[in-house]
């Protein structure tokens, strides 16, 4: 059930978290399908409720840079940098875990992610709850993350006692993903945080990608974030392609004999903000293909290629 993110319904989360239950909530980034990250049953469902394999870590939520030393084992200067320049809001950070943390939650590998959020419900959920909560997309595994409470209830509802509703996500896309457990941070899933940004705070080159490295990621198998139908990516010359059973997703407003023309915006932060969502409006209408026209290739729309990238593969 989706319930108005008030604070008597977010204490009320916070008790079902301490009971073991899941519950869904907002982030600036994503909605989040929550468990207490302490409590191996409750996380155990998160991996049954998404259908996700158990062996792809999840990211842990705190409410403040105090609790950090509970989940990891060291706090290099990059990270605290890191945190003191982006925390709380939409970055991930990759650092060696603490003895204690449930291999449920780093997929058995030894490094956890970690991240403060910002949005004010989850802020306030953490704080309530006073520990960490293991928070992955609150969707099926492989699909298209969602970034409003009904998205939620559509995929997980009937799975899942709570749903706190506090409108879309002003990101829309998921963190920025930074692992520091090597000599050079590298970025595994670009977001609204850049790799600029980041050279700027740590004033050293990072890399970008997966290189030859064996984390698990779940983002990064090929096909991810996926709508139901297919889904290409196209110059917009190729439109005329177009049939009355197409769903087009285009910057510009043209009139095909397409089903439905979706237009976007040219500024990348408000084409993340609504991109999900429009996958989503799109795929309901079930239509044979959806085509949408390809994004410019320059560094702010690197996370949205990256997301694009694998929701057409
Ligand atoms: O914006 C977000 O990060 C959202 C909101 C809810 O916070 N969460 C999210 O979680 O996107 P999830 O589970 O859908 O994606 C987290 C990604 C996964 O691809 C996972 O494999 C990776 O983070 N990850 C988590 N811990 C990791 C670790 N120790 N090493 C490498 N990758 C890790
Ligand atoms: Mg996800």
């Amino acid at each position: 059930m989706i319930y108005p993110a008030t604070n008597f319904e977010i204490q009320r989360a916070a008790t079902l978290l301490r009971n073991g239950q899941l519950i869904a909530f907002p982030t600036e980034t994503v909605y989040g399908l929550g468990a207490d990250a302490k409590n191996v049953q409750a996380l155990q469902q998160i991996f049954a409720v998404k259908g996700r394999p158990s062996n792809h870590p999840l990211i842990v939520h705190l409410a403040d840079f105090s609790q950090l030393n509970v989940w990891v084992s060291t706090i290099s200067i990059d990270a605290k940098r890191l945190a003191a320049a982006f925390w709380p809001g939409p970055l991930t950070l990759i650092l060696p875990r603490a003895e204690s943390v449930s291999d449920l939650v780093t997929g058995g590998q030894n490094s956890i992610g970690v991240r403060i959020p910002s949005h004010p419900v989850a802020q306030a959920l953490l704080r309530s709850f006073n520990d960490g909560i293991a928070a992955p997309s609150a969707n099926r595994f492989g699909h298209v993350s969602p970034t409003q409470a009904q998205h939620v209830q559509a995929e997980l509802g009937e799975s899942i006692p709570m749903i706190l509703d506090a409108g879309a996500c002003k990101v829309g896309i998921e963190s920025t993903i930074i692992d520091l457990t090597s000599a050079q941070p590298r970025i595994l899933r670009p977001g609204f945080i850049t790799a600029a940004q980041i050279e700027q705070v740590l004033q050293k080159p990072i890399l970008i990608g997966q290189g030859d490295r064996t984390v698990r990621v779940s983002g990064h198998l090929e096909s991810h974030y996926a709508p139901q139908s297919p889904l290409k990516i196209v110059a917009n010359d190729e439109f005329v392609k177009a049939t009355t059973a197409t769903v087009i997703i285009s910057f510009d407003d043209i009139n095909y004999n397409a089903l439905r023309t979706i237009k976007m915006s040219r500024d990348p932060i408000l084409y993340a903000h609504d991109l999900y969502s429009v996958l989503r409006q799109a795929d309901a209408l079930n239509p044979d293909q959806i085509l949408l026209e390809q994004v410019p290739d320059s560094d702010e729309w690197l996370a949205i290629r990256d997301r694009l990238g694998k929701a057409a593969a």
